[in-house]
């Protein structure tokens, strides 16, 4: 799916997140399983990542994300007519964290729904957030990408237990008077839905005592197929979205795309032609934080100064589905400043 945002502008007015307070070192991990920091940082370029306390599911990191964006577009949770929160790894089946989190933001009138596409929840969210604002069915729309991977990961499965972390960002979209979102390409290709799944748990697999032995409610993941799919998607996606937006790689003055691994960024970038300094990496201190990635990155993008009102910016996901989707946005109509 690609589309040209071609009626009145609808830009990000508030920007939020929140991550949990206990940091996992590398070194921690080469205690658990057989690993070293050497190693995970030199094929993922990760350095530390957050664990979700005992207490804390996927709302309640959601909850100070959103209060920020809330906070930060200077609205009130009984103000939102939407929330959609991006997850693969709700609170329970059923139902919704989106629901929960909405009740908890006093956003009584507002409908409320969860999104699973896999790390790329957050962009096909902003897509269904700009829809409904675009179309006239809400006003102002509450975007959250949280998940909480540490609790679907088999710690003692090396090949994937060093990939994750826990987080969540929130975003509110509302109409503005000029910028906003440009283009959005979305995709999804189920033929790879075994490269990257949760076995159990479902209607194929309900759990059951001899699923959760054979630990088929943890992550599963082909890396090396992950690996090829991120890397050729991230450019492909991006370069599709530039020509539908009518900009070129050179317009883009910051650069988002889903921080999984810097290896794979950094192939991306190579890819796209473009340079570094205009690519936004926070993956060494985060992991891959699924749906809660790219929101995360705009929040610490914006306190480093790198997100101003007119900044020209591309996001890129990618994720279990396989899924992906990319938006250009140029940044207008919240707050730039570091607050
Ligand atoms: N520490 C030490 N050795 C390890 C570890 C580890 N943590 N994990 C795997 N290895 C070993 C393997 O067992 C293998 O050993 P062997 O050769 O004796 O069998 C060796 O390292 C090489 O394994 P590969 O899988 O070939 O390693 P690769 O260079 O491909 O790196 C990685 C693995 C980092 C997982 C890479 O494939 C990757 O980044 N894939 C994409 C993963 C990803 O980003 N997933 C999420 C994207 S989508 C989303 O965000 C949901």
């Amino acid at each position: 799916m690609i589309g040209v945002c071609s009626g009145r502008p609808v830009s990000i007015t508030g920007l939020g997140c929140y991550v949990p307070k206990r940091v996992l070192t590398n070194d921690e991990l080469a205690q658990r399983v057989d690993t070293s920091d050497e190693w995970i940082q030199t094929r993922t370029g990760i350095k530390e990542r957050r664990i979700a306390a005992p207490e804390e599911a996927t709302s309640d990191l959601s909850i100070p994300a959103a209060k920020a964006a809330l906070a930060d577009a200077a609205l009130t949770g009984a103000e939102i007519d939407l929330v959609i929160v991006a997850t693969i790894t709700a609170d329970m089946p059923f139902p919704s964290t989106a629901a929960i989190l909405a009740n908890q933001l006093g956003a009584e009138s507002a409908a409320a729904y969860d999104l699973l596409a896999g790390c790329t929840g957050f962009v096909y969210a902003l897509t269904q957030g700009y829809g409904a604002i675009a179309a006239g069915l809400a006003r102002r729309v509450l975007v959250v990408g949280a998940d909480t991977l540490s609790r679907v990961v088999d710690w003692s499965d090396r090949s994937t237990c060093v990939l994750f972390g826990d987080g969540a960002g929130a975003v509110v979209l509302e109409e503005v008077e000029a910028g906003g979102f440009h283009a959005f390409e979305l995709g999804a290709d189920g033929a790879g839905e075994m490269e990257l799944f949760m076995p159990a748990g479902g209607s194929r697999r309900p759990s059951s005592a001899e699923t959760v032995a054979a630990g088929e409610h943890y992550v599963k993941m082909n890396g090396r197929e992950v690996y090829k799919f991120a890397t050729r998607v991230l450019s492909s996606s991006a370069q599709a979205v530039l020509e539908a937006s009518g900009r070129s790689i050179a317009d883009i003055d910051l650069y988002v795309p889903h921080q999984a691994n810097l290896r794979i960024i950094e192939h991306a970038a190579k890819k796209l032609g473009i340079e570094k300094e205009r690519v936004f990496v926070n993956v060494d201190r985060y992991g891959n934080t699924s749906s809660a990635s790219i929101p995360l990155a705009l929040c610490e993008a914006r306190q480093e100064g790198r997100l101003k009102d007119g900044t020209l910016v591309l996001m890129t996901g990618m994720g279990a589905g396989l899924t992906w989707g990319s938006s250009v946005i140029t940044w207008s109509g919240g707050r730039d400043n570091e607050h």
